[in-house]
């Protein structure tokens, strides 16, 4: 079973010292029995890889096997990459994709305004969409961005950022070893940063394609983080969520299902921030239907 729960569990030995050698809540000890089954499952991965001599379709794991050796990659460092890779970038993905597809059907007018743009870039006749097709079109970005702006899957830019020395912000002293979190969540929908911010409205980034990037040069909006920590998969990621979106209401209308009270919003913080109650929905094949 996964156990992501872990990740996303508040230990109050992060936040109270004194507790921190108790391991009270049993997080230490749950996650060191899960180190070996992991080491276990990615060394599997490496080790088919350094098998596959044809080495046909590379991929990331070769690359990495291309930098081993002394003073560059150890075995250890391989397993570390690659399980960060993976529970970092599966769920996250998975997660927005989700929180995409619920805004879809809560606004049915921004979904057929989206299908109408994938079908002119798509051109007549029943072919399935490309990721060229994609690069072409303008309101679906827009959709992503203001989706990442209500709900980004990562709230809290947290993990990697630690006071070095003492320091003074708006009057409070901080002083150093403290971790300082970033709440994007609350500059997202802060009314001093966005107009209207509690209203799902993907037009205010139509025009601004160029000049409004989600990639942590701008941070009223940095939802994959900013500076040196930031994500390095965020393109990988935006490119992946756009493109299945993007593919998936070009194939189908998304609408409420019969059972269940509609789409509820209500968040709840794991390792990512997630629906609290998954998505339900029905959708209608399109592709063949008279627009
Ligand atoms: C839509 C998808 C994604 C979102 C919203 C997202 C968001 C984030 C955020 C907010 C951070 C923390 C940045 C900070 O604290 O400044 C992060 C870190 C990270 N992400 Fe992503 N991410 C996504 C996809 C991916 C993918 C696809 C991968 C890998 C294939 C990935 C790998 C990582 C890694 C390894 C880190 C840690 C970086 C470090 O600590 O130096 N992420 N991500």
């Amino acid at each position: 079973m996964a156990r992501y729960d872990l990740l996303g569990t508040l230990n109050w030995g992060d936040h109270l010292p004194f507790l921190k050698d108790f391991d009270l809540q049993k997080i230490r000890f749950t996650c060191s029995k899960l180190v070996p089954k992991v080491n276990r499952f990615v060394g599997s991965i490496i080790a088919d890889h350094q098998a596959d001599i044809t080495q046909t379709n590379r991929d990331f794991v070769h690359v990495l096997l291309s930098l081993q050796g002394p003073d560059k990659l150890s075995h250890s460092d391989m397993i570390a990459v690659l399980w960060e890779m993976i529970f970092r970038g599966t769920d996250t993905v998975a997660v927005l994709i989700e929180w995409i597809l619920a805004r879809m059907v809560l606004h049915p007018e921004v979904q057929k305004r989206v299908q109408e743009e994938l079908d002119a870039v798509v051109g007549g006749g029943s072919r399935a969409l490309t990721e060229e097709d994609v690069a072409m079109t303008v309101y679906l970005p827009a959709v992503v961005k203001e989706v990442l702006r209500l709900h980004p899957p990562g709230p809290l830019l947290s993990w990697a950022r630690l006071a070095i020395t003492d320091t003074t912000i708006d009057g409070h002293h901080v002083p150093a070893g403290t971790t300082a979190m970033v709440n994007m969540w609350a500059i997202a929908r802060d009314p001093e940063v966005w107009v209207d911010p509690l209203e799902f409205k993907p037009e205010r980034f139509v025009g601004l394609e160029n000049e409004f990037s989600v990639f942590g040069s701008d941070l009223r909006l940095a939802p994959f983080g900013s500076g040196r920590r930031t994500c390095p998969g965020k393109t990988l990621g935006l490119s992946t969520v756009t493109f299945w979106v993007a593919s998936l209401l070009h194939e189908f209308q998304w609408v409420p299902s019969d059972e269940g009270n509609g789409v509820d919003l209500t968040e709840v913080l794991r390792l990512s921030c997630e629906m609290a109650n998954p998505l339900t929905v029905k959708v209608r094949p399109r592709r063949g239907l008279s627009p």
